[in-house]
């Protein structure tokens, strides 16, 4: 399967044990139809059954997450995904750190190996497909008017859709052990970060300048889902797409210093944010990066609006 436009065939840095890749995530809210107006809104081909939510990109139809309705708005569990040769090692790592291995949480058949991260985040790792890329896809900007006229006519414009996830962000109580336990058990390499209060991660066998990142705060949640967009043109037309739906609370347009992308965040129906985003750096298999420490101005945004006072919201925690 192609995923997310070119990034075949897989890559992997001998000799490293590591997940390569986010293969899905399964998010509990209290009320589905809720996620459906919003990720519908949002671009992807959803897909409901069960009080379930399928989250696909609609190019190729890849399920990228699920909404579960019923419950409280939490992270149910991350799915991983590794090379095939390496699952029975990764059993091996998991007992050697003393990471209890689980049954399947129930509804959720696998033969994946389940455990709980530092913040007691269900986590899956399974053999799957390499969704994480080695080298940036193209810029795919809406065809000009004409040669001369590089801005198309409105009408012309497709409606923006993800390409791919590119990343989730997580708030943890203590981001020191958050890059612990994901580099020691998962195999993830620090990217960048900025003392205590955010890091991001990278996959050893080639991913974006970070598959996750983590956020301090009193309590875990979710703070972002990023999706990959074809352009610039694409961040700023699914941003008036949202706020056609109603969904028009968000910071954007504008651009990160750590993983380059150009943003623009849109609020979901529960306080955490989807991000659409463009251009981020990719860290290839073959680069042995060295994550440094970044003064916090950095650690944020190069340009864009000003930041809304809640962004930093952690709503999962009690009391927020
Ligand atoms: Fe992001």
């Amino acid at each position: 399967m192609t995923i997310g436009g070119g990034f075949r065939p897989a890559s992997r840095r001998s000799g490293l044990l590591g997940v390569h890749s986010i293969g899905e995530f399964v998010l509990s809210v209290p009320d589905v139809s809720d996620a459906e107006k919003f990720y519908g809104a949002f671009g992807f081909d959803t897909r409901a059954a069960n009080n379930q939510l399928a989250l696909h990109t609609a190019a190729d139809g890849y399920r990228w997450g699920r909404v579960i309705g019923g419950g409280r708005k939490a992270m149910h569990h991350v799915s991983f995904h590794c090379f095939e040769e390496d699952l029975a090692r990764f059993k091996t790592h998991l007992e050697a750190h003393g990471v209890k291995v689980l049954d399947p949480p129930p509804g959720f058949d696998s033969n994946g190996l389940w455990f709980y991260d530092h913040d007691g985040m269900l986590l899956e790792i399974k053999v799957g497909v390499k969704t994480s890329p080695n080298e940036k896809a193209p810029m795919e900007a809406p065809a000009p008017a004409t040669p001369i006229r590089t801005a198309p006519n409105r009408g012309a414009v497709r409606r923006t859709q993800p390409r791919r996830l590119s990343h989730i962000v997580r708030f943890t109580p203590d981001v020191d052990r958050a890059v612990a336990f994901y580099s020691r058990v998962l195999g993830l390499r620090l990217s960048d970060r900025s003392a205590d209060a955010v890091a991001f991660m990278h996959g050893v066998h080639g991913s974006d300048h970070h598959l996750m990142a983590f956020g301090k705060s009193d309590a875990p949640g979710l703070h972002h889902l990023s999706w990959d967009v074809p352009s610039i043109d694409s961040v700023g037309l699914g941003a008036m797409q949202m706020a056609d739906k109603g969904f028009s609370r968000g910071w954007g347009l504008g651009r990160h210093v750590l993983g380059s992308n150009y943003f623009h965040y849109v609020r979901d129906p529960w306080g955490s944010y989807c991000e659409y985003s463009c251009d981020m750096d990719i860290i290839p298999a073959a680069i042995d990066w060295q994550g440094l420490d970044h003064a916090p101005e950095d650690s944020f945004y190069l340009w864009g609006p000003n930041v809304p006072e809640d962004f930093g919201v952690n709503h999962e925690a009690a009391g927020a």
